[in-house]
C-alpha cells in the first residue's frame, strides 16, 4: 500500500519525492513511464495536490521526470538525465575511520604519470602562472626587504581588506578586522572547529562529505553523523531538524556553497532557513565557502554568514580553489569566535606566508583576479559537459552522474556490483587516479560511488582515459553483479503494470 508519514517530521513532499525516486530506481517505473496525475496520487496519498506538484517540480528539477503539455507527468526517457540519488541515512555518530583508505588516495594524488581525475584542483583548468608571476615580481621589486619577516599574525591588513570588499560586493558587511588569514581553507575549519567543539562532540556533516573534512574530525576526536543531503539542494533541512531533537550536536560542518563532491548549491532561501534553524538552537554553523566563487553561471551564492544574526556562522574560504593551492592561502570570518580562533591561530602556526599574501593582493587589486575568474568558470563548465558526454558514452547505461553547478568534480553512481576501491586500485594499474566514494562517509556509505576531477585543460588523454575507466567500470559490473536488493522505503508500488 502507498503510504507517506505524517508523523515522521519530514516534509511530505520530500517523502513523495523519496517515494517516487525509489520507484525509479528500483526498477517499478520505467523511463517513459507515466506518473499518477496530481489528483490521483493526492487521493491515494491522502495529501493536498500542491504537495504533489512540489514534489513533481522538484522531481522534474532533479532531471527524474519531464512534463509533457497536455499529457501529464513522466519518468524521464532519456539517461542524458539520470541522477546521482539523495542519501537516506538515519545514522548515528560515529567516528570516521576513513584514515587508511586517505592514505591510500593521498599516496597517488601527486603520483606523476598518473592521469590526475581524483585531485580537485579547479584553478589547473586554466592556470593563472603569468599574471600571478608578474604580480609577485612587483610585490617582490617594491618590498624586498620585509618579506622575509613574518607576516602579522591575523593576516596582511591590506588583503583582509580586499577580501572584506569582496563580501561587500555580494552584498554583505564585513569588517576586515574580522578576517583571520589561514594556511589554506583546511586551517580554516580547523580553526573553526577547534574554537566551537572539542573532543568527543558530535558534528552533522553532509552525505557525501568533503573528506578532508571528515579527516579533520576524526583526528581531533570528533564524532560525525551524516545529515541526509539532496544532490540538487543540498542539506535536508527537516532531516537536519530531526537530527537536532535526537542528537547533541555541537556544530554543523556544511558547504555553503558548490559542495564537494556533489557540486550543488543551496538556494539563497535555504541558507536562510538553515541559519535560522541553527540559531533557534544557538548550534554554530562551520560553511565551507571554498568553491562559491566556482558557480558557472548566475549570481553567486550568498554566504549563509550574511544572514547571521548571532555570530554563530563561521565562513571559510580560500584561493586555493581559484587560483593557487600552493601558495596555502585561505581565511576564517569567525563571527562571535573571534577571540578563540586568534588564539587557536597563533598557538597553531603564528602566521601564513607574507609573500603569497601580499601576492594576492597585488592580483585582486589589479582587476586580475576577476579577469581569471571569469576566464576559468566557462572552462569549468565546458570540461564537466565533456566529461558528463563521454562518461555517458563509455560507462554502463546505468550509472548516474552529477549536475554540478560550480567547482571542479563530478559524482558518479555506478551499477550496484562496482566496488570502487577495488576499481581505484585497478585504475592507478593503468595509469588513472580516481577518488573512491567511501573516503566520503563515516558510516562506510557509497561503495559503488567515486569522484572525477575535470578541473584539468580538455585533452585526448582525459578523453582515453575515460574510455578505459569506462571498460574498466564494465568489467568490474559484470563480475559483481548480485540481483539489486530492493530498499525497504522504496518497496511501495505506484506502477500500475507491477502489481
Ligand atoms: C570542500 C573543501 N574544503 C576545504 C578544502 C581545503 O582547501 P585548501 O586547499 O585551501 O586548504 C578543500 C580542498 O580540497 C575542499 O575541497
Amino acid at each position: 500500500m502507498l503510504t507517506v508519514d505524517k508523523t515522521d517530521g519530514t516534509f511530505l513532499y520530500e517523502q513523495v519525492v523519496h517515494l517516487i525516486a525509489g520507484q525509479v530506481e528500483n526498477g517499478a517505473l520505467r523511463p517513459g513511464d507515466r506518473l499518477p496525475s496530481l489528483r490521483g496520487l493526492s487521493r491515494r496519498l491522502d495529501i493536498s495536490v500542491p504537495t504533489v506538484r512540489q514534489a513533481y517540480l522538484e522531481l522534474e528539477r532533479q532531471g527524474r521526470i519531464e512534463a509533457r503539455p497536455k499529457s501529464g507527468y513522466f519518468v524521464q526517457a532519456s539517461r542524458q538525465n539520470r541522477l546521482v540519488r539523495g542519501a537516506r541515512v538515519s545514522g548515528k555518530p560515529s567516528t570516521v575511520k576513513r584514515q587508511a583508505l586517505i592514505d591510500r588516495v593521498y599516496d597517488h594524488i601527486h603520483q606523476t604519470g598518473l592521469l590526475p581525475l581524483g585531485i580537485a584542483n579547479p584553478g589547473m583548468a586554466h592556470p593563472a602562472t603569468r599574471t600571478l608571476h608578474r604580480a609577485m615580481k612587483r610585490v617582490m621589486a617594491r618590498t624586498e626587504s620585509r618579506l622575509l619577516g613574518y607576516a602579522p599574525a591575523y593576516g596582511d591588513p591590506g588583503l583582509c581588506r580586499q577580501i572584506a570588499y569582496r563580501y561587500l560586493n555580494q552584498g554583505g558587511s564585513v569588517d576586515p578586522a574580522e578576517v583571520l588569514i589561514t594556511n589554506g581553507g583546511q586551517e580554516a575549519l580547523t580553526l573553526a572547529l577547534q574554537s566551537v567543539a572539542r573532543s568527543g562532540d558530535v558534528i552533522a556533516v553532509e552525505s557525501p562529505a568533503y573528506y578532508g573534512g571528515l579527516e579533520l574530525i576524526e583526528s581531533l576526536g570528533m564524532l560525525a553523523l551524516e545529515i541526509d543531503t539532496c544532490p540538487v539542494n543540498g542539506v535536508s533541512l527537516s532531516a537536519l531538524s530531526k537530527a537536532l531533537e535526537e542528537h547533541d550536536i555541537r556544530a554543523c560542518l556544511f558547504s555553503a556553497a558548490v559542495s564537494n563532491p556533489l557540486g550543488c548549491v543551496s538556494s539563497d532561501e535555504g541558507r536562510r532557513n538553515l541559519v535560522q534553524l541553527l540559531e533557534s538552537r544557538d548550534v554554530p554553523l562551520i560553511e565551507d565557502d571554498v568553491y562559491g566563487d566556482l558557480v558557472f553561471s548566475g549570481e553567486r551564492p550568498r554566504p549563509a554568514q550574511f544572514y547571521a544574526q548571532r555570530g554563530q556562522v563561521l565562513t571559510v574560504g580560500s584561493f586555493s580553489k581559484t587560483v593557487a593551492p600552493g601558495y596555502r592561502i585561505g581565511w576564517l570570518l569567525p563571527g562571535r569566535h573571534l577571540g578563540r580562533a586568534r588564539k587557536l591561530k597563533r598557538a597553531i602556526s603564528c602566521s601564513s606566508g607574507l609573500l603569497q599574501q601580499l601576492t594576492l593582493r597585488e592580483f585582486i587589486n589589479s582587476g586580475d583576479y576577476d579577469r581569471h575568474l571569469n576566464r576559468l568558470r566557462p572552462k569549468l563548465q565546458h570540461n564537466a559537459e565533456r566529461m558528463i558526454a563521454c562518461i555517458e558514452q563509455y560507462f554502463p547505461a546505468e550509472t548516474a552522474i552529477s549536475r554540478p553547478c560550480g567547482g571542479s568534480v563530478l559524482w558518479l553512481e555506478l551499477p550496484g556490483g562496482v566496488d570502487s576501491e577495488v576499481l581505484f586500485d585497478r585504475a592507478i594499474d593503468i595509469g588513472i587516479s580516481i577518488t573512491p566514494g567511501r573516503i566520503f562517509s563515516p558510516a562506510d556509505r557509497y561503495r559503488n560511488y567515486m569522484r572525477l576531477s575535470f578541473g584539468h585543460p580538455w585533452s585526448e588523454a582525459i578523453e582515453s582515459g575515460l574510455e578505459a575507466l569506462g571498460r574498466l567500470v564494465r568489467e568490474l559490473a559484470v563480475s559483481g553483479r548480485t540481483p539489486a536488493p530492493v530498499p525497504a522505503r522504496h518497496g511501495q508500488n505506484l506502477n500500475p503494470r507491477v502489481s
